[in-house]
């Protein structure tokens, strides 16, 4: 049987997780590729470091550029992460002739048109399955198995911490510092673990996800992001009462007027499928307008989930060794690729989930109330909880119908200017996902 040589650059959870399901499944994957796929190679920073996976057999090199000009590797699988020199040596791979595998989301995010380019220049595969929803084919689904839909709009929990965090928060009570430590030593966060408490991790898979849905280049600058630092048990527990839960979701929407991208906590009624999504579990749900809307649910992160998709890459690649057709990176040709106007924030349309701290005293709902019909938001649900002691400061938390953001912000400053309201209202978008 053909060997085809692969070269891994890094060697941690995903290197490591890589390398056992490549054993543990390697008769299977050469009955489907027609190769015996052999790690020849792989970088670490440490070598003294001990690994997930038996490393006999590979050899191994703290310079990641003795893999990208080993002339007898046709794969290089880049699991470094950050941008330098994952970058560098990506290009550097690609120019010599190499096809490239990547988990490395942020790179796509902010150099994918570049890269790809090189990629076509080249005439090589630079295929990233892995780094968007870690084990979920969603790349696959939306590039080859939604092909024949327009793609209307899709909605995801694309941040296995960020929603490990939320879930255990809401079901134990945890407090976020304990829960993110729990996540670091399952080696689900990011090395920065900002990307996934700020959704600056999901903002990049988002922009990623609806380049794909709606063929147009990357532009992660474009995507509004906000993270989960900000939600309180309180808001947890006031979001349960009414019949929502809290996710944070990565919405992309494409409309008359522009494609909306955006990646923020959202309340979702607790009857929707994906509200029920917990723990590193990942979802996505998109809307083609052939087949309806489909849901994608499986782990988001961890060393062999996440090798999955590492792993299906290569098969593809194997596959295509033999000289059959490529799949276009966006699925787009990429002369296809569109422009289309990107929407700010204040210009998106959403239903709004307010808590608002007020003073006890007669006339504090009416004036909320008021100010929100001046701006033309209707209220939906209204939720008050009793003040305790009687006079002290309490909570009026409110649903509202769907409104232009422009006129929220002006409401919530309005509000906020209140004599008998205090501190900041707390606002958290509500999605129907309809
Ligand atoms: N830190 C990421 C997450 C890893 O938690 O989803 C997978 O991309």
């Amino acid at each position: 049987m053909n060997v085809v040589k692969v070269g891994l650059l890094g060697l941690g959870t995903v290197g490591g997780g890589t390398v056992n399901v490549l054993a543990k499944n390697s008769e299977d994957i050469s009955r489907r590729t027609g190769y015996q796929v052999v790690v020849s190679k792989a970088s670490a920073r440490d070598l003294t470091r001990s690994r997930i996976c038996d490393t006999d057999g590979i050899q191994l090199t703290t310079n990641p550029q003795e893999i990208v000009n080993d002339p007898e590797i046709q794969i290089v699988v880049e699991l470094m992460g950050g941008e330098e020199p994952a970058k560098s040596l990506i290009l550097e791979a690609l120019k010599q002739g190499k096809h490239v595998i990547t988990a490395n989301k942020a790179l796509i995010a902010n150099h994918g048109n570049e890269l790809f380019a090189e990629a076509a220049k080249n005439n090589v595969v630079l295929a990233y399955e892995a780094a968007i929803a870690g084990g979920i084919p969603i790349v696959k689904a939306m590039r080859e198995g939604l092909t024949a839909n327009g793609i209307e709009w899709l909605a995801g929990i694309i941040n296995g911490t960020g929603n490990f965090i939320l879930t255990e928060m809401r079901d134990k009570g945890s407090a976020f510092a304990d829960v993110l430590q729990e996540a670091q030593d399952l080696g689900y966060a990011e090395a920065d673990p900002e990307y996934d408490v700020e959704g600056i991790d999901a903002a990049h898979k988002l922009c990623i996800l609806a380049s794909l849905a709606f063929g147009m280049p990357l532009n992660f600058k474009k995507v509004y992001t906000e993270g989960i630092s900000r939600i309180t048990p309180l808001d947890v527990t006031y979001a349960e009462e009414l019949g929502y839960r809290i996710k944070h979701l990565g919405v992309a929407r494409k409309s008359e007027a522009g494609v909306e991208m955006r990646v923020h906590p959202t309340l979702i009624s607790e009857k929707q499928l994906i509200a029920n999504v917990d723990g590193v579990m990942n979802a996505v749900v998109v809307k083609g307008n052939a087949v309806g809307p489909t849901l994608y649910y499986g782990p988001g992160a961890g060393a062999e989930a996440t090798a999955s998709a590492v792993i299906a890459d290569i098969v593809d690649i194997c596959r295509q060794l033999d000289g059959a057709n490529a799949v276009p990176a966006l699925g787009f040709m990429d002369e296809q690729l569109q422009d289309i106007p990107l929407l700010p924030i204040e210009d998106i349309t959403t239903a709004f989930y307010l808590r608002i701290s007020v003073e006890d005293k007669p006339g504090v709902m009416a004036a909320i109330t008021s100010v929100l019909a001046a701006n033309g938001i209707s209220i939906e649900a209204v939720l008050q909880k009793e003040a305790v002691p009687q006079g002290a400061s309490t909570d009026v938390i409110l649903l509202t119908d769907s409104v232009i953001e422009k006129s929220m912000i002006q409401a919530i400053k309005d509000i906020e200017a209140l004599d008998s309201t205090n501190g900041s209202v707390i606002r958290i978008r509500v999605e129907s996902l309809q």
